[in-house]
């Protein structure tokens, strides 16, 4: 079956090819509501299962999705429990939808952590959609940039002392081939739900140029035209990565010639 046709909204300026997004709000979406938490996770995978499928019908490149940290697993067994089930239903239902619209899917994270059948329907989910030729989705579980730095140092190290690496040629380059997914280019663009203005140790190497949008709407209301809307607002930043942009340098150069 082919995949629906790419539909690019309307900008005024460039399109984000890698959006990352940590998912907040589930539980106090909930509780707002007299619900229990994990009712939040579950209304929180129909945002999933909206904001992929638009993703990739707008021709985003890649969507990475933080749906587990390191640090949940210290949440109340329950609540880990009710999340890995979820996992691995979602693995099982969303496939064919994935598969429909070329969607490929990647985890990335400390994934030896995850309970061996979520871990499966994962590992499955990943074979069967490795040949499609859409949207990369990303999904960080168990995932924490501090311990994936420090995974990365570590294999550094066994293979410098195996020989294989002269810490002399150490560069970001190199670093970046130690991280769990080194082909995947950095996210443009970083959205978090609810309001909080952290980053949680989430992506910290990758998304040192990333331009961010914060949005006061919970995990489960985040839905298509908030995306559209955090779309926009990227199209409208100017990223300068340190630099000037042409315009400034312009001005700069003729600033130098009056004053020389
Ligand atoms: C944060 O909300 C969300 C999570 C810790 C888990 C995200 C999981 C899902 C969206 C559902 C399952 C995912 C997939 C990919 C099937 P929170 O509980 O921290 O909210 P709070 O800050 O309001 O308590």
């Amino acid at each position: 079956m082919s995949r629906p046709p790419i539909q690019r909204p309307e900008l005024d300026g460039p399109f984000p090819e890698h959006i990352a997004i940590i998912m907040d709000g589930n539980g106090r979406w909930a509780t707002e509501r007299g619900m229990l938490r994990v009712q939040g996770h579950t209304a929180g995978v129909q945002s999933v299962r909206e904001i992929t499928t638009e993703c990739a019908r707008m021709g985003v490149s890649s969507l990475t999705l933080y749906a587990f940290s390191v640090e949940n697993w210290r949440r109340p067994s329950t609540e880990v429990r009710y999340l890995m089930r979820l996992l691995r239903v979602f693995m099982r239902t969303e496939r064919r939808t994935l598969l429909d619209n070329g969607v490929r899917l990647r985890c990335i994270g400390r994934l030896e952590d995850l309970p061996a059948p979520a871990l499966k329907a994962l590992r499955r989910t990943e074979e069967l959609t490795a040949e499609g030729d859409g949207m990369l989705l990303r999904l960080a579980l168990s995932y924490g940039s501090r311990t994936e730095l420090a995974d990365a140092l570590a294999a550094a190290t066994r293979d410098a002392l195996a020989g294989r690496l002269d810490p002399d040629t150490i560069d970001e380059e190199t670093l970046r081939r130690y991280l769990y997914d080194p082909e995947t280019p950095d996210p443009d663009l970083i959205i978090r739900t609810a309001g909080e203005l952290r980053v949680s140790n989430f992506l910290l190497w990758q998304m040192s140029y990333a331009e961010l949008y914060v949005t006061d709407l919970c995990w489960p209301e985040f839905r298509r035209e908030e995306l559209l809307a955090a779309i926009r607002a990227y199209a409208g930043r100017r990223r300068k990565y340190g630099g000037l942009l042409p315009k400034e340098e312009d001005s700069g150069a003729r600033a130098g010639r009056g004053s020389a």
